[in-house]
């Protein structure tokens, strides 16, 4: 990526949270953006809509929607939405094959296209999703990420910021493990404004706020009835893009290949990293306490057993 052109990113999958995604990466001036989707028209139809937005929102870059891979030769960053989302009763688990076979069948037309591009995925269930893709684009792990921790941890700054009245930009956190039930909090590292949560917030209420979190999915699917999130999904798939475009170096909770890193391999797992132009630019590793440990051995062991049924 040189700073003499347009960054270009794709966002595959034109459902809602590849809708939202694109339109917010437009609104952001963060690049000219091409949306896919396998349905004919829909990415056209929704691309050219918000091309039009943009001289309201005095934006200059270009949306174009497309069912075929060419347009999205040489990307930067793909964003990877496509596959069904969930419905109520249904867990992200209950999406595995159906997702992973489309994951890794589009997956394999990005890499061709866009060798050189860093891939965020969206398509659930996440941490199994994101080795679907690193297998099928050959990837070195720093360029296949997926995006679950920054939308826990936005989910559960909200939660804490509704409590405790002030804003959600005032609360700072990191959640590490799969994307769902086995997230592990780290409420120790909360504060608001620097000053420790407990400080502001009973062990008991913190300890619900932690499990509203944990059920944040659910709980938006149950009122939707017919599909999951996108909003708060899709602003956090587009903050990771825009970390790598502006070379930020932002720290944030991203689903990483590890390495050896807290004691785990060949698996893929939420741990804070740098975010920068290379994509992952280094895996943080922080202290974990023994409840932290164990609540992480956990999380790990359900995404293994996800990758045991594929
Ligand atoms: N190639 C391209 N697009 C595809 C393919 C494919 N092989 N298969 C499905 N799609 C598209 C669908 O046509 C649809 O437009 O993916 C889109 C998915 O959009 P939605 O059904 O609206 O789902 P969405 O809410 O966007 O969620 C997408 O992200 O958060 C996760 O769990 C969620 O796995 C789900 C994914």
């Amino acid at each position: 990526m040189t700073s003499l052109r347009r960054a270009k990113i794709s966002v595959i999958g034109a459902g809602n949270v590849g809708a939202t995604a694109a339109h917010l990466c437009a609104l952001k001036e963060l690049g000219d953006v091409v949306l896919v989707d396998i349905a004919e028209g829909i990415p056209q139809g929704k691309a050219l809509d918000m091309y039009e937005s943009t001289p309201v929102e005095a934006a200059s870059h270009s949306v174009i929607g497309t069912n075929s891979y060419e347009p999205t030769k040489d990307s930067d960053v793909v964003i990877i939405t496509a596959g069904i989302p969930r419905k109520p009763g249904m867990s992200r688990d209950d999406l595995l094959k159906t997702n992973a076979g489309i994951v890794k069948s589009v997956t394999e037309q990005v890499a061709k296209f866009s060798p050189n591009s860093i891939l965020i995925i969206v398509s659930n269930p996440l941490d199994a999703m994101c080795l679907v893709a690193k297998k099928a684009s050959n990837f070195p792990a720093h360029r296949v990420m997926g995006m679950a921790g920054v939308l826990d941890t936005a989910r559960y700054r909200t939660f804490l910021a509704m409590e405790i009245g002030c804003s959600p930009d005032d609360i700072h956190a990191l959640l590490l493990g799969g994307h769902g039930d086995t997230m592990v909090p780290l409420t120790r590292y909360t504060t608001v404004q620097g000053v420790p949560v407990a400080d502001f917030v009973a062990a008991d209420k913190l300890a619900k706020i932690v499990q509203r979190a944990k059920d944040g999915g659910i709980e938006i699917v149950n009122f939707l009835k017919t599909g999951s999130a996108y909003y708060a999904p899709a602003a956090s798939a587009v903050e990771m893009a825009e970390a790598i475009i502006k070379d930020q170096k932002k720290i944030r909770p991203v689903c990483s290949y590890l390495q050896g890193e807290y004691g785990f391999k060949d698996v893929y797992l939420g741990v804070p990293v740098l975010l920068g132009a290379k994509g992952i630019e280094k895996i943080i590793e922080i202290k974990l306490n023994d409840e932290e440990k164990a609540m992480l051995q956990k999380s790990k062991e359900a995404v293994d057993s996800l990758i045991k049924i594929l």
